[in-house]
């Protein structure tokens, strides 16, 4: 059976990661792989989420297993963060998840389920792993457009262009914020507008909520997402807990469902939860647990809270060093976008060859297409990155 199997194809963020630890220089800079270091290149547990896993340590009494969709609390504290009061409790469905990419999986699976004709479109570009899990489940994937390499920016018109394309319940995935892999967002009048043609055309809202604390903050990452709900008849949203609580191997997400028919809200639950059964029954509960104290207790949440804004205001710091860096040596703006975007990531602009060049002569490693995880700079090695750039004719 094994010899029958052929080679797939390969993760270009996973080959990136083996190939910087790899790397013998003694002076190498990982802007790869999207997660968060701080100054020092350290990705630390945060305050609150190490407070909350001592509490936890010492209050768990059994590890039996929990519901199929997770612990009811850990739904209830994520909805209220990503959601509010957009829509009553009782029109939302949910399901804990192993990390964003769990949800995005039961996600897409649910739609080929509910409609197996649904075809998903994609922002061109997106994480290469929507691509990928579209491909392995057998759906249909249709790029629209979203990045103008020109200026950096989202292309919104060519967006809308491609729009026009929807059919009656075809799904449009969405990055809620801090869009990855190029770090360019809509404004809120473009949102309206996109969200106009996607009822115009009862096309479906996918909403990939991974990075929502990253952007402009915590509250304000999930605007784009409650006007989707709250003006889409149905959506779904695949969110992940892994950036913003630190806590990427513990591998915490949820799939959340919503309709403005409260009588559906049944049948979504019992479907997220058979979905969890099929594929890996129970999910993971540690980092849900985390999450659910540090939202429930007023004093973890600010201080959680706390250490987001400092995690996000660094990152912002970052950019504008980069672009002002990169503004004295080439004299020139065409690089203010760094500053213009958002969350972790921003797309250079460099050729594959020029992202080569950066690796070959100064050992920078950064995704081909030039995406850079912004965390992965310091005061010390933003000069270095954009004399590189330079150089390379970036
Ligand atoms: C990334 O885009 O680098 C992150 O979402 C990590 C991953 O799994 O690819």
């Amino acid at each position: 059976m094994f010899s029958a199997l052929t080679a797939q194809p390969e993760d270009k963020i996973l080959v990136l990661m083996a190939k910087f630890r790899e790397d013998p220089r003694p002076v190498k800079i990982d802007l790869g792989v999207g997660v968060y270091r701080d100054a020092r290149g350290h990705t630390p547990i945060m305050r609150a989420v190490k407070a909350a896993e001592q509490q936890w340590w010492q209050e768990e009494e059994t590890k039996a297993y929990t519901g199929l969709a997770g612990d009811p609390a850990f739904a209830d504290a994520m909805i209220d963060m990503i959601l509010a009061d957009t829509l009553p409790r009782s029109n939302i469905a949910a399901a804990a998840t192993p990390g964003g990419t769990g949800a995005v999986r039961q996600a897409f699976e649910l739609i080929q389920m509910a409609s197996p004709d649904a075809r998903v479109f994609v922002s061109d570009p997106t994480w290469p792993n929507h691509l990928s899990i579209l491909k392995h489940l057998g759906m249909t994937a249709i790029p629209y457009r979203y990045f103008d390499a020109a200026t950096g920016g989202v292309d919104a018109q060519g967006m809308l262009d491609s729009l026009q394309d929807l059919r009656a319940g075809d799904v449009v995935l969405l990055h809620g914020c801090c869009h990855n892999p190029t770090g360019a967002n809509l404004n809120t009048a473009e949102w309206q507008a996109v969200l106009a043609l996607l009822t115009e055309k009862r096309a479906i809202p996918m909403v990939d909520l991974a990075y929502q604390g990253f952007g402009d903050g915590l509250h304000e990452d999930a605007a784009a997402t409650r006007m989707i709900v709250e003006h889409s008849p149905e959506a779904l949203i695949a969110a992940s807990c892994s950036k913003n609580f630190g806590i990427y191997r513990e591998r915490t997400g949820i799939l959340i469902a919503t309709t403005q028919d409260s009588d559906k809200t049944a049948i979504a639950q019992a479907t997220l939860a058979h979905l969890n059964r099929q594929n890996f029954s129970f999910p993971p509960d540690h980092g849900a647990r985390l999450v659910t104290r540090v939202l429930n207790d007023p004093a973890l949440r600010a201080d959680w809270q706390a250490e987001l804004e400092e995690v996000r205001t660094g990152m912002q710091a970052l950019r504008r060093d980069l672009a002002a860096e990169l503004q004295r040596l080439s004299g020139s703006d065409r690089f203010a976008f760094i500053a213009q975007h958002r969350g972790m990531f921003s797309r250079l602009g460099a050729t594959p060859e020029q992202v080569e060049t950066m690796r070959a002569q100064s050992a920078i490693y950064m995704v081909g297409d030039s995406r850079i995880n912004i965390a992965g700079l310091n005061a010390e090695t933003v000069p270095i990155l954009a004399k590189a750039m330079i150089d390379a004719g970036v």
